[in-house]
């Protein structure tokens, strides 16, 4: 017979372990690191301007950033810092470079959300990420998935729980219960409350002493920066059930909500969210701190069935959260019900000659009309290639496959971030 027991003693013997497994399958220069892009790329395809122009530019310029020639080629080949510097100090036909960003308002907020595994949720949360941050983006991606693929694929491994999305749930639970055992009780009424009591395990984790940015990581792209995600960080789902019963009137699906409000409103332009294949704790955190929710989906029946389903659930939990928590209880600067400034549907690994998919697409459309996004995501061969990092096509030098999958590829993705950015900019205008 085995017990809780046996198990800790496997796991004993596997951590001994860990470390020279991890050796063996992973070495340093394996470090993720940004490659530079080549003066086409930063003409052509970043800042949309023909390359002779930017050629002509950097000539008459010469303290502009000018790049890097390789040794057998001609092209220059920028940094992500010099491109965003170029951004800065270079005007095209009188206007400017930057991206679009309504003044004096938060970041706004995307979750990308589904139920199925495998559905796109983190391809998506990743290239969008990447689209945005070369449009010029200040980009923070949450990973609420303790599969942690987005962590993963933003090359960062050593993570500990407790700067995840878990040690925010959890450092907020111990806020929250205290200002509510501080708040002036029914004094009037002369009834008492009972102060409400967490066992010291929560409060020994040293959480309390946590600064809001501690939970945020720098990445190997200069303008993104990441809350992560570990293996470790699925028991949440557990514990924050028990915790929930130790403190009733947590309002526990605000606490990612509440920590990003207390971010300064212009310390980033893009909050992306990479969802857990479920709806508990974490997912809701996500979703109901998210401004407009992105459902990826494939272009399958089954997926069809799925994704009916998530909304479907999702609509029950925001319901029931709606009439639990209602009468204006405290949950940060959102209210109930939640409501998002848009909802989209996304598909994701389309082959636009493949009859089946193509009916789907046509399903979904008749069905979510105009939420439906007007260009799916195909299927290509660049993003599942990729090597030991799940890397984006961005990240992909173009020398490394033919011209044309490349291309294809990148404009596939190309062609969903502009109408993720058309989306996120529309709802920007109306986050208060
Ligand atoms: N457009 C695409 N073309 C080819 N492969 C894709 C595409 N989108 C996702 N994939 C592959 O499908 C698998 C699941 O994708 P992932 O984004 O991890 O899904 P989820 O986060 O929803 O579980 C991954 O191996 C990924 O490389
Ligand atoms: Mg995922």
């Amino acid at each position: 017979m085995f017990t809780h027991e046996d198990l800790a003693t496997m796991q004993a013997q596997s951590l001994k372990m860990q470390g020279w497994i991890r050796r063996q399958t992973f070495s340093p220069e394996h470090e993720k690191s940004l490659r530079r892009f080549s003066s086409w790329e930063v003409s052509e395809l970043i800042f949309k301007i023909n390359q002779s122009t930017f050629r002509g530019r950097l000539a008459a310029e010469p303290d502009l950033p000018s790049g890097e020639v390789e040794e057998d080629g001609r092209q220059r080949w920028f940094s992500l810092t010099e491109i965003n510097e170029l951004r800065r100090r270079m005007k095209i036909n009188r206007s400017s470079l930057l991206p679009q960003r309504p003044a004096g308002k938060r970041a706004i907020r995307v979750a990308i959300s589904n139920f199925k595994g495998g559905a796109g949720k983190s391809t998506v949360a990743l290239h969008m990420a990447h689209a945005a941050a070369l449009d010029g983006y200040r980009v923070l991606c949450v990973d609420f998935d303790p599969q942690a693929t987005l962590t993963h694929s933003m090359g960062l491994f050593q993570v500990s729980e407790d700067l995840t999305v878990w040690g925010i749930m959890a450092r907020d639970l111990i806020h929250e219960t205290d200002r509510m055992n501080a708040a002036p009780r029914a004094a009037a009424s002369g009834t008492s409350v009972p102060q409400r009591r967490l066992p010291s395990g929560v409060r020994d984790l040293g959480l309390e002493a946590l600064r809001n940015t501690d939970f945020i990581r720098p990445t190997a792209w200069p303008t993104i920066d990441m809350v992560p995600s570990c293996a470790n960080a699925a028991f949440v789902e557990f514990a924050s059930a028990q915790y929930r019963h130790l403190n009733p009137d947590w309002s526990f699906f605000a606490a990612v909500s509440r920590w990003l409000d207390a971010l300064p409103d212009d310390a980033y332009d893009v909050i992306i969210f990479d969802c857990p294949p479920a709806i508990g704790y974490q997912s809701m955190n996500a979703v109901f701190a998210a401004d407009v929710l992105y459902i990826p989906s494939g272009p399958g029946y089954w997926e069809y069935d799925s994704t009916t389903s998530f909304i479907g659930q999702l609509a029950e939990a925001l319901g029931d959260l709606a009439g639990g928590f209602g009468g204006g209880f405290p949950a940060g600067k959102m209210r109930l019900p939640k409501a998002f400034l848009d909802i989209r549907f996304l598909l994701t690994r389309y082959e636009p000659g493949n009859d089946l998919h193509r009916a789907m697409l046509e399903a979904f459309r008749k069905v979510f009309g105009e939420r439906v996004t007007e260009h799916p995501i195909e299927m290509t061969r660049a993003v599942e290639q990729s090597g030991r990092f799940l890397s984006s096509v961005y990240e992909i030098d173009y020398r490394n496959m033919t011209r044309e999958t490349w291309r294809r590829a990148r404009s596939t993705f190309d062609r969903a971030y502009d109408e993720f950015k058309d989306c996120f900019l529309r709802a920007w205008d109306q986050v208060e």
